[in-house]
C-alpha cells in the first residue's frame, strides 16, 4: 500500500532508532554517576548541538567538583546523538581519563602505544578527562605520542572535549608546549569556566 502524507516518514523512524541506539551504547560505557541527566550550562549544550560540519573544541575548566567531568560526559553523549544520520557509520568517541592515557602511552608499551595514537588522531571525538590530574608529568616519549594525536587532529580539525582544573595556557608542564598551543587555539572561544561550590560537598545549586 503506498505511503501517504499523514504516515510517518520510515527514514525518519530509521534515524531516531539509530541515534537512540547510539546514544544507548554510549551510557552503557558512561561510569554510573554520570548517566544521570544535569542541568547543562547552556554553553556547554551549545556545543553539542553545534553545527555539523563546524567542528569546535570544548575545555572546560573550574575548580574542583563543579561538574565539570559531569557535564562532559552529558555533552559527549548530545553531541553524538546530533550526529547520528540515517546512512553514514556511527561517529566514534575515545573517552580517556588521562593517567589512564599517560599510561597506556608509555615507551615500554610502545606497539600499543602507536596503535593507540593512530586510533585517537582518528577518532571523531576525543574526549580527555582530568587533563592535568597527573602528579608526575608525561615523559618526553609519551609527550611524543600526544604531540601526534593533537596535531594530526588539530591539522584535521577534529574536535577534543577536554576537562582541567587549569586553563590550557597552564599545562605546558603536562602535555608540552606545542600540544598546549594547538589546545589554545583549538579551544579557542570554547573555554567554558564552571563556577560555584564542590558539588561533592551538598548544597551546590
Ligand atoms: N549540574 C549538575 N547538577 C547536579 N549534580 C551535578 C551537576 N554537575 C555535577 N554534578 C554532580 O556533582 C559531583 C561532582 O561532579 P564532577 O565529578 O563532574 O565534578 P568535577 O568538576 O569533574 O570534579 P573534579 O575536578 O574533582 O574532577 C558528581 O556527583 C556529579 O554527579
Ligand atoms: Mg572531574
Amino acid at each position: 500500500m503506498p505511503f501517504s502524507s499523514a504516515d510517518p516518514d520510515p527514514r525518519e523512524s530509521v534515524l531516531r532508532e539509530r541515534r537512540e541506539d547510539a546514544t544507548a551504547a554510549f551510557t552503557d560505557r558512561t561510569p554510573a554517576i554520570y548517566q544521570d541527566e544535569i542541568r547543562m550550562h547552556p554553553e556547554a549544550a551549545a556545543w553539542a548541538v553545534g553545527p555539523c560540519g563546524a567542528p569546535a573544541s570544548l575545555f572546560l575548566t573550574g575548580p574542583i567538583g563543579v561538574g565539570k567531568t559531569h557535564t562532559a560526559w552529558q555533552a559527549a553523549r548530545c553531541w553524538l546523538g546530533r550526529r547520528v544520520t540515517a546512512t553514514s557509520r556511527v561517529p566514534s568517541i575515545e573517552t580517556w581519563r588521562s593517567t589512564q592515557l599517560f599510561d597506556a602511552l608509555r615507551p615500554d608499551r610502545e606497539d600499543t602505544a602507536r596503535t593507540l595514537t593512530r586510533r585517537l588522531q582518528r577518532a571523531d571525538l576525543l574526549f580527555v578527562d582530568d587533563l592535568a590530574a597527573a602528579r608526575v608529568s608525561p615523559t618526553g616519549w609519551t609527550q611524543e605520542r600526544l604531540y601526534e594525536i593533537f596535531d594530526e587532529r588539530y591539522i584535521n580539525r577534529r574536535p577534543v572535549l577536554i576537562t582541567c582544573d587549569v586553563l590550557p595556557s597552564e599545562i605546558s608542564h603536562i602535555v608540552g608546549d606545542r600540544v598546549a598551543s594547538r589546545l589554545g587555539e583549538m579551544c579557542r572561544g570554547g573555554v567554558l569556566l564552571l563556577t560555584g561550590a564542590d558539588r561533592r560537598k551538598g548544597g551546590a545549586a
